[in-house]
């Protein structure tokens, strides 16, 4: 049943992600849940589910939270992940996911850029490594390489140390962005604000 469960979840986040704007959600949602089972591969169905859908609002153009309305980056990753939360819950509610399961769900996405528990700390380190593992070359083409820059040291600074080597193994096609991120690791500079 939690299987049966984990894949009617697991097509309804392909559905929503395929009409994102940001073409990498649907990689970034299945990768999240490898990173998941690969640092924890105990997790149960509950954090399984909350990696598919951490992110859902960037799926959602009308709704989504926007970077330039909040004065500082944690200040909109935190909005971010509440307004997940918010509508992830509504998703499972009409899929008829009871409400315990979904009360656990959006507590999860609600902390995955924050942490503070054992099963949130997994899914935020599974989704700091799965930026840097799928997301980061759509994210260096809209952005360009000075917001990309900032952000691989905000999200580096974000994984503890013991995971630091999962990063320095990814590799790049591109050239710039593979210096850029090599360049990165040994930096020391303050988090990315707007
Ligand atoms: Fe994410």
């Amino acid at each position: 049943m939690p299987k049966e469960l984990l894949n009617r979840v697991r097509l309804k986040v392909a559905d929503l992600t395929m009409l994102s704007v940001f073409p990498e959600e649907s990689i970034h949602a299945e990768n999240t849940l490898e990173w998941v089972l690969k640092l924890h591969p105990e997790a149960g169905i509950t954090l399984q589910i909350a990696a598919l859908g951490h992110d859902i609002e960037r799926s959602f153009d009308e709704k989504r939270i926007v970077s330039s309305d909040y004065e500082t980056y944690d200040e909109y990753k935190q909005a971010h992940a509440l307004n997940s939360a918010q509508i992830f819950a509504q998703i499972l509610e009409e899929m008829g996911v009871d409400q315990e399961m979904v009360d656990d769900v959006a507590h999860l996405v609600a902390n995955h850029e924050s942490g503070g528990d054992e099963r949130s700390e997994i899914l935020k380190d599974a989704d700091t490594l799965s930026f840097f593992h799928v997301n980061l070359p759509f994210f260096y083409d809209r952005k360009g390489a000075d917001i990309t820059r900032k952000r691989c040291v905000w999200a580096y600074k974000h994984l503890p140390e013991d995971l630091h080597i999962e990063v320095e193994e990814f590799d790049y096609m591109d050239e710039e962005l593979r210096a850029l991120v090599h360049d990165c690791l040994s930096m020391d500079e303050p988090p990315v604000d707007g």
